[in-house]
């Protein structure tokens, strides 16, 4: 299998329609947020960026202190703000943003061109894919995705890959939304939602990937749920951006009826 074959759908989306400049998002970061503690009476554009800073401050918070020492990659990094933020706020001793489409990483060098002149050997950006990350064997402290692995065509590979990139003791931290499970849930996930009917996104249930961490050398694998915090703010969002009856409206209702739900995923290299 070619891990680094882009599926029509994620080069459509990240490439000429370049997701990050639809009117859900903002301020060039491509996730549904972390709203918590966001005043929700009218959400500003201003609000929207935040939300989604907060979702990358709530996934970088996982990794233990002291942080200096930390080199850390991103899988999934769109235009390579939350790597940015990653180093300047968090102050890891390296982050470097992987995505599988190139459009994203020239993207994410041109829109990071700052910071990449101030930190030349600490900040990067470099094209591999979830299923074959451009990493020796051991040599990272941290690993973590944002809003990426609903686009991983399968996640057993990517937990191989992330345990074997890790050093013994790394840590993972992973954050999308996850499927409930079954084959009927599927179904329904496809009809209300367009992003699993085309195939963008992929119905994973949680515990599949809990099991494939486990399997691949991971331990103290947790799981939060996270979905209060990140789909009424965004459908209040929504409520003003789209129009009433576009699709992505359906994310709440299909989270409200357990279909789905996001969550943080954190585990570590045995
Ligand atoms: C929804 S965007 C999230 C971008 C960023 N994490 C953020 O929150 O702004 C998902 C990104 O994952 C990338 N992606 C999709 N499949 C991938 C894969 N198999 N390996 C690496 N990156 C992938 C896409 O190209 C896209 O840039």
């Amino acid at each position: 299998m070619d891990h680094n074959h882009i599926p029509p759908t994620v080069r459509r989306t990240y490439g000429a329609d370049d997701l990050s400049t639809a009117p859900s998002f903002a301020g060039g970061f491509i996730n549904f947020g972390d709203w918590h503690g966001i005043d929700l009476t009218a959400p500003s554009p201003e609000d929207r960026v935040h939300s989604q800073e907060q979702l990358y401050r709530r996934v970088l918070a996982t990794f233990p202190e002291p942080r200096e020492q930390l080199r850390l990659a991103e899988v999934g990094c769109g235009r390579g703000l939350g790597a940015a933020l990653a180093l300047r706020e968090f102050r890891f001793a390296s982050v470097t943003g992987v995505d599988i489409h190139p459009d994203q990483i020239e993207r994410a060098r041109a829109v990071n061109a700052r910071a990449l002149a101030t930190y030349p050997d600490r900040l990067a950006f470099t094209l591999g894919s979830a299923g074959e990350l451009p990493f020796a064997h051991a040599s990272l402290d941290g690993l973590y995705s944002v809003e990426a692995a609903q686009h991983f065509r399968e996640l057993a590979t990517f937990a191989r890959e992330a345990a074997r990139v890790l050093r013994p003791g790394g840590r993972l931290a992973v954050t999308t939304f996850f499927a409930a499970p079954g084959a009927e849930i599927t179904e329904r996930l496809k009809i209300l939602l367009a992003s699993f009917a085309d195939g963008l996104d992929v119905a994973h249930p949680l515990d599949a990937f809990t099991t494939d961490l486990t399997t691949a050398g991971f331990t103290a694998v947790s799981t939060e749920s996270i979905g209060a915090d990140v789909w009424p703010g965004l459908d209040r969002y929504l409520t003003d951006t789209v129009p009433a009856d576009h699709w992505t409206r359906n994310f709440l209702p299909a989270w409200r009826h357990g279909l789905l739900d996001y969550h943080l995923v954190t585990a570590t290299r045995t």
